[in-house]
Order: C-alpha cells, then sequence, then structure tokens
C-alpha cells in the first residue's frame, strides 16, 4: 500500500515550514507534525509528508525519495535537478540579492568587479555575473551568509531578502536583485500511475483553497430600483444571486468579489446606495 501514496517534502524548519503545513491542511488533510518528526503519513488523503532541509528536497525527488514537493523557485534555480513546477503557491515571496556592508560606495555592477562574494547560491549569482560581465570571485558557502563581511572573508553576499531585518542587523544592504521568489509545488517529471492522480486530486484541492483566499463572499441589502447598477459592480461567479427582502422595494444581492479591488468596490457599492453590506471569508471554492 506504501506506494499507494504521494510523497510529498516540505521545508522541515525555515520560511515555508508553517505556511506549507497550513496550506495542507487547508486541503483538509489531517497529519502530525511534532517536533523532530521526519515524516508523517496523513490521516483521510493518500500523502506521505517528508520533513526534509529545503535545498536537499529537489535532489531527493529527482532520486525519487519524494515524488513533489513544496520550495522556493530560488532552490529550483540553483539546483542542477529538472523538476517540473506545478503551481505558483503565492506564499514565501522574497528576493535573492547582491547585498554590501553600509560603508561599501556601490554605484553599479561594476563596482564588484574583481570582489569576493559570499553566497549559497553560486549558479544563479554566476549565470547573472556572467551575462553582465563582470567578473568577481564567488565563495559558496551553505549557511550564515551574511557574517561572512564582517568576519573579513567576502567583500559582499548574494542571498534571500524577505523583510530585509537580516541585512539590517547585520550592516548590510541591498544593491541588486538578481530573481524574484516564491513557493512552488515541484514533482519529479514523468510521474504517472497512482502518484499522478493523487497529485491531481492535491492540487485541485490548492487551487480551491488559493481560489478562496483571493476571493471574499459579499451579501448586501439594495433597493429594486438599483439592482442593475449594482450588478454591474458585481460580476459573481456566473453572475450575483438576487433575492427580494420580507420588507417591499428591497432585495439581497450575494456575489463573490476578488480580494484585489475589494475596497474599491465595496465603496462604489455603497455609493451606488447598497446597506448592510457583510463580507465573509471563503474556506474553498471550486472552479
Ligand atoms: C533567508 C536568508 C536570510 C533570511 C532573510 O533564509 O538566508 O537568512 O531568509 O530574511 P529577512 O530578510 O526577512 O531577514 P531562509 O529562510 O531561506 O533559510 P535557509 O537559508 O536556512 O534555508
Ligand atoms: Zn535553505
Amino acid at each position: 500500500m506504501q506506494d499507494q501514496r504521494l510523497k510529498i517534502a516540505i521545508q522541515k524548519s525555515g520560511r515555508l515550514s508553517e505556511p506549507s503545513i497550513g496550506l495542507l491542511r487547508k486541503c483538509d488533510i489531517a497529519f502530525d507534525n511534532g517536533a523532530g518528526k521526519l515524516r508523517s503519513t496523513a490521516y483521510d488523503f493518500p500523502l506521505e509528508i517528508l520533513f526534509l532541509r529545503d535545498d536537499d528536497i529537489p535532489q531527493y525527488i529527482e532520486d525519487g525519495v519524494a515524488d513533489a514537493g513544496i520550495v522556493g523557485q530560488n532552490i529550483l534555480a540553483e539546483s542542477d535537478c529538472r523538476l517540473e513546477p506545478v503551481e505558483m503557491l503565492g506564499f514565501g515571496r522574497c528576493r535573492l540579492c547582491l547585498a554590501v556592508p553600509r560603508g561599501f560606495e556601490y554605484r553599479t555592477l561594476t563596482d564588484l568587479a574583481g570582489k569576493r562574494i559570499a553566497t549559497s547560491y553560486p549558479k544563479i549569482l554566476n549565470t547573472f555575473l556572467a551575462k553582465k560581465g563582470v567578473d568577481a570571485d564567488i565563495h559558496s558557502i551553505s549557511g550564515s551568509v551574511e557574517i561572512a563581511p564582517s568576519i573579513g572573508v567576502a567583500d559582499a553576499i548574494c542571498d534571500l531578502v524577505s523583510s530585509g531585518s537580516t541585512l539590517l542587523t547585520n550592516g548590510l544592504r541591498e544593491a541588486e536583485t538578481i530573481m524574484e521568489s516564491e513557493a512552488v509545488l515541484a514533482a519529479r517529471r514523468g510521474l504517472d500511475g497512482p502518484a499522478k492522480q493523487i497529485l491531481s486530486r492535491l492540487l485541485f484541492r490548492i487551487r480551491s483553497v488559493n481560489a478562496a483566499r483571493d476571493n471574499k463572499y459579499i451579501l448586501l441589502n439594495v433597493p429594486n430600483e438599483k439592482i442593475a447598477e449594482i450588478q454591474k459592480l458585481l460580476p459573481g461567479m456566473k453572475s450575483p444571486t438576487v433575492m427580494p427582502l420580507a420588507i417591499g422595494g428591497w432585495s439581497s444581492i450575494h456575489s463573490v468579489i476578488s480580494e484585489h479591488d475589494f475596497w474599491n468596490v465595496v465603496e462604489q457599492l455603497k455609493a451606488a446606495g447598497a446597506e448592510g453590506i457583510l463580507v465573509v471569508s471563503i474556506d474553498q471554492m471550486i472552479l
């Protein structure tokens, strides 16, 4: 029965751990993830979750230890493994940057020519510098890259920046962005059989959860003579639901609106005469 499960690798501890676990839970997949756990079997979905170092995930997928995984695009780009990017997940947004000590007078990339740059992303950095025609000395290190300049082993670094607080506390500032990144669901190329089917089922749930995250359910009361005008503001999934209220001359309209322009739409609805506006989160949205 073991091979009837999809094995998915997620980051054991780090920026993507909590949102990755949160996403699976929102897909109604229940599992234990006690401290120190390396693998966990979901109770009600054919999934085996492996908790690994994010840098190792692509290789484990390619070797068949896992079938799929949730990793940053930065990890995929740095890896030599050719995996299938299945779905962008919209969390874990960050950027891979070149950063220099605050006292370093940085104007253009050529200021880094001949300098030592510490990074855990030698492949991406090398490609970037080669494309720009800048020759620098890349020092590949696996962790704590941000301290390299202060202990004198590098003049600059190339590392991930999310909030920017790591750079700030280490007296560094951003010089150049090399790539933007977010979490992605990736799978082994040519995945087939039960694993592929389970991946499709998981993907269906992930898309439903993410669509729901980006949308809200809205209910409002409108005078009947305003229905036409207000309907134009609310496209809905097919079209809005319009129901008469118990008092004459008024209706209730229900619809789905995008979270992105949600406040704009609400302002326009109010201006058009809507009252008693309720906005509700959606758990899943099946498209
Ligand atoms: C990155 C990077 C910094 C930190 C930056 O590490 O190496 O340490 O995040 O975040 P900040 O701008 O919010 O301070 P990551 O989470 O990828 O961990 P890892 O390198 O150990 O995998
Ligand atoms: Zn990492």
